[in-house]
């Protein structure tokens, strides 16, 4: 499959991976449409690639998925591409207070936003002749991260989600993607997390970025760059040893 012509609709364009995937994919001669939840943001990217569109949507919103839905089908009838980026991570600590609507900030977004990101665009992606769903999940769906529970929970979901989908859409015109990504620099990684992981040190965003679009290109379904490679092999060969040495990671 060839990522060019294309029209994509990357959800959290605005920073990090998804914005490094639109500057890559306008290079590609595709026309890129972004989402995230601040208009300072999505100003700040446009200024930055000239031609890429943006809209304010936040992908835990049922209302905002169905207006943006609506937009883009009649501005953009040719979108044939929806990448599923946008997400949230958090150190939380599961015995301190935390009220109940806080506490699956993770699930809302990062899990139910692409479950329904695809269930409201996937009518007209399966109208389209060769449609591309790419859902990002991380090297942290194959084993969990202590400090971070409700993260791992969903994308370990959301992992379980684009497998289930994979299948059930086997023999269509849409393509199923897990872009599961090692520790990448961005500034998701740069706050807190950056802090409790002392020295250690992402994979840079463009080269996961090239990466990524290099195993799209190729066929691949299930892209584990680097250390989510890794991960995914010990977690079935060593799972508990795994699990242990991400416990020691962040602890304070
Ligand atoms: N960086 C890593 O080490 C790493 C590793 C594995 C997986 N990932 C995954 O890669 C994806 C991108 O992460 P990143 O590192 O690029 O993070 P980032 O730099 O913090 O960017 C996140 C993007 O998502 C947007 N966003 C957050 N919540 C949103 C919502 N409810 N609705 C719409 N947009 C929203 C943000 O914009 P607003 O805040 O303005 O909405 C921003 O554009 C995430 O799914 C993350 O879990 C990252």
């Amino acid at each position: 499959m060839k990522l060019t012509a294309r029209t994509i609709l990357i959800t959290g364009g605005s920073s990090g991976i998804g914005l490094e995937l639109a500057g890559q994919l306008i290079a590609r001669s595709n026309v890129v449409i972004v989402t995230g939840r601040h208009d300072g943001a999505l100003e700040a990217a446009k200024r930055r690639f000239p031609g890429l569109q943006a809209f304010r949507s936040d992908a835990s919103a049922a209302e905002d998925i169905h207006a943006l839905h609506d937009t883009l089908i009649a501005r953009f009838p040719e979108l044939d591409t929806l990448i599923n980026n946008a997400g949230i991570m958090r150190i939380v600590k599961l015995a301190e207070e935390r009220p109940l609507d806080d506490v699956t900030r993770e699930i809302d977004i990062d899990l139910n936003g692409p479950i329904r990101m695809v269930q409201r665009f996937l009518p007209h992606l399966l109208s389209r002749p060769d449609a591309l769903i790419v859902n990002v999940s991380s090297g942290l769906a194959f084993v969990p991260f202590p400090i971070s529970p409700i993260y791992s929970a969903a994308k370990a979901g959301l992992r379980a989600y684009t497998r289930c989908l994979r299948v059930q859409l086997e023999g269509t015109n849409v393509t199923v993607v897990e872009l599961a990504p090692p520790l990448t620099e961005t500034p998701l990684f740069s706050t807190e997390f950056k802090d409790r992981m002392k020295g250690e040190k992402g994979m840079p965003v463009d080269v996961l970025v090239r990466r990524s679009i290099a195993a799209i290109e190729d066929g691949k379904t299930e892209i584990r760059p680097g250390p989510s490679n890794i991960l995914k092999i010990a977690s079935r060969v060593a799972p508990e040893t795994m699990l242990g040495q991400l416990s020691k990671v962040g602890r304070s």
